[in-house]
């Protein structure tokens, strides 16, 4: 790896309990006893009802906490069932996942993601920006045209991207098992760096990532870090895959 630091980036999407909590003491463990210059960044995106507790019970450690969605209005507002990006960073979060493709899925639609990361990013939170294409247009070869447009339209405006991560998942890696080939990703991870002028943003790859086929992963290297949505809601599967980087 020729990056200083390396990104793990955990998922839970809409899993977790108070109780899951217990699963990080493993975690926690394991990450005191790593070697103090260790090149690795790590962060938790649990649901929203785990945020507080979790950032509490990290507090004292080097893991910080993530959110996995916003709304994309940084005010207080009659928007019910909605959390703002204030309230994220109040309840500790540090970082916010989005354009998720499983809320693009949702009718989640580039503008949308343009504001939401603009909030975000007002509210001092860094953000993990997803990108990436489905089956039917890598088949199509539209991987580049499709992930340049979500790129243009998601920054759109934005002149300050130093906070800004990008995650490439491609759709039909997610929950499947399935990885990109390594020359692939290489190529898409270098295509995405070349849309961007003076510093690079920091990309980090997400789909079906587990300690399996880290070790090929992690030879890859223009990638900055991993998003581990599946493998990281099992502690030992979490820290295998920190381990092998
Ligand atoms: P996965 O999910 O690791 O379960 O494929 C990754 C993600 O959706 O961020």
């Amino acid at each position: 790896m020729t990056n200083k630091y390396m990104y793990f980036i955990a998922n839970w999407k809409m899993f977790g309990s108070l109780n899951s909590l217990k699963s990080l003491d493993k975690v926690i463990k394991f990450f005191k006893n790593f070697k103090k210059n260790t090149s690795n960044k790590i962060i938790y995106c649990p649901p929203s009802t785990l945020i507080n507790p979790m950032f509490k019970k990290l507090k004292k450690t080097p893991i910080q906490v993530g959110a996995q969605n916003c709304h994309e209005n940084q005010n207080y507002g009659a928007f019910t069932g909605s959390i703002n990006t204030t309230m994220l960073k109040n309840a500790g979060a540090k970082y916010v996942i989005i354009g998720h493709s499983e809320n693009r899925q949702d009718g989640e639609t580039d503008k949308l993601i343009n504001l939401k990361i603009k909030s975000a990013l007002k509210a001092k939170l860094k953000v993990i920006f997803c990108i990436g294409e489905t089956l039917i247009e890598k088949r199509n070869k539209k991987t580049n045209s499709i992930i340049s447009k979500q790129i243009k339209a998601g920054l759109k405006n934005i002149k300050k991207k130093s906070n800004i991560f990008i995650a490439y998942e491609p759709v039909w890696a997610i929950g499947t098992g399935i990885v990109p080939k390594s020359d692939d990703l290489l190529k898409t991870i270098k295509f995405i760096k070349s849309k961007f002028k003076g510093k690079l943003p920091k990309v980090l790859y997400g789909g079906s990532v587990d300690p399996k086929n880290i070790n090929n992963l992690k030879k890859i290297n223009n990638i900055d870090g991993f998003l581990i949505g599946g493998a990281s809601q099992s502690s030992k599967k979490f820290i295998d895959i920190v381990k092998k980087t």
